[in-house]
């Protein structure tokens, strides 16, 4: 038997410019998902606690598919849970092929390294999504901070993070087409846009390594700006957000594909209770997480 879990994430920067190859920064978070592999007489079975998943696991089924070019695959059980709400923009996906990928490496002595996983992980998320980054997949294996597409670790958030979470799932892969379809029509406006997100990606890298936490705030409200603008939005995240930032947050914005899912604010330490309070009471869910510096890990 082999366990192995791997973190969520939120975004600081960087959301929908990244699919363009524009900078993002993510961070590790403190809910996990489990993968926990034993062996089965009968083929391969897997036991998800995922409920909105309407398609049968389709990340762990591409998973083991990419992974059948480095072991045969046969007489497991894969049995999954999680404490990452799906399809929330937290990197439950994510989470989940980068567990099965490691559980399945450990299982099967092939050694891959955590490069190699978190490769394996974003494919897996390119063939079932259409489009995706390597920011999930790879914030998931590492753990902490991360910059990408560079892929490199950047010091530890040490400020409170606050999730609010409207309830409202939403699909990756429809809102990065909806971005698509809007950056084809008015290349010469929403092209500039993506350019902009991704600059504050840079600035934010020096900011990150001087925990310069108001003007990262600063910056995260520009970018949920620049996220409104693009359709990505919607009223629940609007008041969510507006709710954090009355009561103090240092910033406020969407984290992930957003048209749904959830919203992170960045603040004082001691203000966590007070901003998860004020999110939660305009609307939806919030919860206090802690940012980790562990991703992927043998449980
Ligand atoms: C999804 O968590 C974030 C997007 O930028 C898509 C991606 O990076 O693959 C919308």
């Amino acid at each position: 038997m082999v366990k192995y879990s791997a973190p969520g994430k939120v975004f600081l920067f960087g959301e929908h410019a990244v699919v363009y190859g524009k900078r993002a920064i993510a961070c590790a978070i403190d809910l996990r998902t489990t993968v926990e592999i034993t062996s089965s007489r009968q083929g391969i079975r897997i036991q998800s606690a995922f409920k909105d998943e309407p398609d049968k696991n389709p990340y762990i089924r591409v998973a083991l598919k990419k992974f059948q070019q480095c072991a045969a695959v046969d007489g497991i059980n894969i049995s999954v849970s999680s404490k990452i709400p799906v399809a929330s923009g937290l990197g439950s996906s994510a989470a989940v092929t980068i567990a099965t990928i490691a559980a399945l490496n450990d299982e099967y002595q092939t050694n891959l390294s955590l490069d190699e996983i978190a490769a394996m992980g974003h494919q897996t998320e390119l063939e079932v999504q259409g489009a995706a980054s390597p920011t999930d997949t790879f914030v998931s294996t590492m753990g902490g901070t991360v910059i990408v597409p560079d892929k490199k670790k950047l010091p530890p958030i040490t400020c409170g993070v606050v999730v609010g979470y409207t309830g409202i799932s939403k699909s990756t892969s429809r809102m990065v087409s909806r971005v698509r379809t809007l950056k084809e029509r008015y290349p010469e406006i929403i092209d500039g846009i993506m350019d902009c997100i991704g600059n504050m990606s840079t600035r934010g890298e020096e900011l990150v390594a001087k925990n310069d936490y108001v003007s990262i705030g600063e910056l995260m409200n520009v970018n949920q700006g620049l996220l409104d603008a693009i359709g990505v939005s919607i009223p629940e995240l609007s008041l969510q957000v507006n709710a954090a930032r009355s009561c103090g947050a240092y910033g406020a914005k969407i984290t992930g594909a957003g048209g749904g899912g959830c919203m992170v604010a960045l603040c004082e330490p001691d203000r966590c209770k007070e901003i998860a309070t004020a999110i939660g009471k305009s609307c939806g869910d919030s919860f206090i997480t802690k940012p980790t510096a562990e991703g992927v890990r043998k449980e």
